[in-house]
């Protein structure tokens, strides 16, 4: 028999420990702590999956790999997010908070493109609900094989048998590989079963798509391992109470990491929105105080985002700053600089501050326009519906440059609007002439308001 032994795993990590330990040295997580039981023989990771050859030492020149091996699915969106097509052989994890859109989002792709064989492996949902999924998605590939089936060796037997082009398991927490003693969902489990599919996934060269879950805290639950092992890292994120949905590479060994993949969860499915600064911007008739929009760029691609304020006075004693969608830290920041630099006292006034279509924006060039919607609010005084912004705003109220410009301007000046703030300093570097719109150079703050109004 094979000795076992009891080994701690910090299940937000995957740090592991011979004892139990409150609080985790390697991420400050407190009780994250849980005894796993291994098999001491069998935890080796030389062990090698049923049916794999040795490898051979290869020269690198004879290796061959050209861009038309990716396999292209039928969804424009995920296929740019991946880097134009899944990397036979590679393994992408797709995490996602529950009820995000994750299955439905796979199980879309499967059946939209013909002319691919799609093994869904489901520990989740019985084959009658996915048939009911697919049924509402209403399109249909007849090469989808559904296993609803949870021991990895088994899956390995079928996958064998049916020689799929594309492997998609929900979720890798429901896997189980009789490898190891620990219960599915384990830090243990959930490694070695991610091991054994991707060595395996290797040897057949096919792609395997792997649904993660996400703990509350926004991490993929458990693995931050899983993270290391797996090619490919997206996530799918969204507010549940609107219908958009991105999709973003957090790590990709065959593209770009900047990419974004925007979808709108509608009754039959995912629809993918191609050009997403339409969408973005509500189509408003009478012009609002405490609306700007702002020109980002997410990914690749210039959004138009609309920021919208609310300042009042602070009817309790300690005034709110409440954002959704924006770095409360960087409002009050902007809310500092606007109050040395230009003297509006809004140290007494609550400031609500909500970024539309429930995106989340990190983009720097966002600045000027969380400004300008403030400022409009504080004077209710409403800005012009044709004009945007894209700047930094510096801790001395300088109107800083950022990145890509042009495209931005491009962008606003196709979506029909007549003015664009930039920063003097990206202002040297383009052609104003090129372009349609008014382009407005700023370089500090104090000129902004007279500008804006
Ligand atoms: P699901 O793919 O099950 O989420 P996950 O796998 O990430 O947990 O999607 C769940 C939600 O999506 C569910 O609340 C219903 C909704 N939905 C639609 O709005 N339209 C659809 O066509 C489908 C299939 C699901
Ligand atoms: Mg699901």
């Amino acid at each position: 028999m094979a000795k076992s032994s009891t080994r701690y795993y910090c299940q937000q990590c995957g740090a592991q420990s011979s004892q139990w330990i409150g609080k985790c040295p390697s991420c400050g997580a407190w009780n994250s702590y849980i005894e796993e039981v291994i098999e001491k023989e069998k935890t080796t990771s030389h062990k090698k999956v049923p049916g794999t050859k040795k490898a051979q030492p290869q020269r690198i020149s004879e290796i061959v790999f050209n861009n038309d091996q990716r396999i292209v699915l039928a969804d424009q969106e995920f296929n740019r997010v991946v880097g134009n097509g899944l990397v036979p052989g590679g393994v992408t994890l797709i995490g996602g908070e529950p009820g995000i859109g994750k299955s439905t989002l796979l199980l879309q792709v499967a059946m939209n493109s013909h002319n691919k064989k799609f093994l869904y492996i489901s520990g989740e949902e019985s084959a009658r609900q996915i048939k009911l999924r697919a049924k509402r998605i209403g399109k249909n590939n007849p090469d989808v094989y559904v296993l609803t089936e949870t021991a990895l060796n088994s899956i390995i037997d079928h996958i064998r048998d049916i020689n799929p082009d594309i492997i998609i398991v929900d979720s890798i927490q429901t896997l189980y590989s009789e490898n190891i003693e620990s219960s599915a969902g384990s830090i243990s489990q959930i490694r070695e079963c991610a091991s054994e599919l991707q060595q395996y996934a290797k040897h057949l060269n096919i792609p395997v798509l792997l649904i993660g879950h996400i703990t509350k805290e926004g991490q993929l639950a458990g693995p931050k391992v899983l993270e290391h092992m797996v090619d490919t890292v997206l996530h799918f994120e969204g507010d549940r109470h609107y219908g958009y949905r991105i999709l973003r590479t957090l790590k990709n060994r065959y593209g770009s990491t900047s990419e974004l993949g925007i979808y709108e969860m509608n009754n039959d499915g995912l629809r993918e929105v191609a050009n997403p600064s339409e969408i973005l911007l509500s189509h408003r008739d009478e012009n609002l105080s405490g609306i700007a929009i702002a020109a980002t760029i997410e990914g690749l691609r210039p959004m138009l985002i609309e920021t919208q304020a609310l300042v009042s006075t602070a009817a309790y004693g300690t005034p709110q700053r409440t954002t959704t969608g924006f770095d409360t830290r960087r409002l009050n920041m902007l809310l500092a600089v606007l109050e040395k630099r230009n003297g509006f006292r809004l140290g007494v006034k609550d400031v609500f501050l909500n970024i539309a279509g429930g995106l989340t924006v990190d983009d720097p060039a966002i600045d000027m326009a969380v400004v300008a919607s403030v400022l409009s609010s504080n004077e209710d005084k409403p800005i012009d519906k044709f004009t945007c912004f894209a700047a930094e705003v510096g801790l001395s109220g300088e109107i800083r440059s950022i990145n890509r410009v042009d495209q931005r301007i491009k962008e606003a000046d196709k979506l029909g609007f007549k003015r664009i703030f930039i920063s003097k300093y990206n202002y040297q570097a383009i052609e104003p002439k090129h372009y349609d719109i008014e382009i407005i150079p700023l370089a500090s703050i104090n000129q902004f308001y007279d500008r804006l109004f």
